[in-house]
């Protein structure tokens, strides 16, 4: 990622951590329901079980906990984050689970290392090169799955003006999915106003 926009998400998120108590404040979301209800449409991506799954700007690794709690019997969680407080408050949170100080742009897996990757929420903030680093990062987290990814956006059809805050326009998302990833993908606009969420599935694959 470019250094203008890391140290953008660096440094915002990095204060959080320093400001806020609450895990749910820490991470980003108004409430820890808003967190919990984005986690509960990630998951319906495909049948979990068994399988081996990445966390691309996983924060404090709470998805991994959200997964646990609801019994899916995953095989592997892997959460990376390019902030290393981020990545150290959550090996402190979690000490059983794997995490990582990685950015997948910069530093990408081999191919189809995972069967799904997941992102909530790094695709939040308004950074210089929005687009150029969302198309690149999106392409390193299909290239790294074997089965499909699961990503989530806030929505411009909210109405919602926080200049901090970049909002996607769901027909825009789906035109870059569609001109680098695949045709083969799945919108989910109905769970809360201010945010979507889309699968996209490798060609071989059916859900
Ligand atoms: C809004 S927080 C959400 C954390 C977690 N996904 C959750 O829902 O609780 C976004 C996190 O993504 C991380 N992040 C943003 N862009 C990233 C990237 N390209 N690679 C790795 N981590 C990233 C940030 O450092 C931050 O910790």
């Amino acid at each position: 990622m470019i250094e203008a926009a890391e140290r953008i998400i660096r440094t915002f998120h990095s204060e959080r951590l320093a400001e806020f108590q609450a895990d749910d404040a820490r991470v980003v979301w108004n409430s820890r329901h808003s967190q919990e209800s984005r986690f509960a449409v990630l998951a319906t991506v495909g049948d979990l079980t068994g399988a081996t799954l990445l966390d691309v700007g996983c924060g404090l690794g709470d998805f991994s906990t959200f997964l646990r709690s609801r019994n899916v019997q995953f095989a592997s969680y892997t959460g990376i984050d390019l902030n290393a407080e981020m990545v150290s408050a959550a090996r402190t949170k979690y000490p059983s689970e794997t995490f990582e100080v990685r950015d997948p742009a910069d530093e990408p897996f081999a191919a189809e290392s995972f069967d799904y990757v997941f992102e909530s929420g790094i695709f939040n903030f308004a950074v210089p090169e929005w687009e150029s680093i969302a198309r690149q990062t999106m392409r390193a987290m299909f290239q790294a799955c074997r089965k499909g990814i699961a990503m989530n956006f806030l929505s411009k059809l909210s109405g919602n003006e926080n200049p901090e805050a970049h909002y996607s326009q769901p027909s825009e998302i789906l035109s870059m999915i569609e001109d680098d990833l695949s045709a083969h993908f799945v919108l989910r606009h109905d769970y809360r106003t201010n945010d979507f969420t889309v699968f996209v599935y490798k060609g071989s694959y059916k859900a």
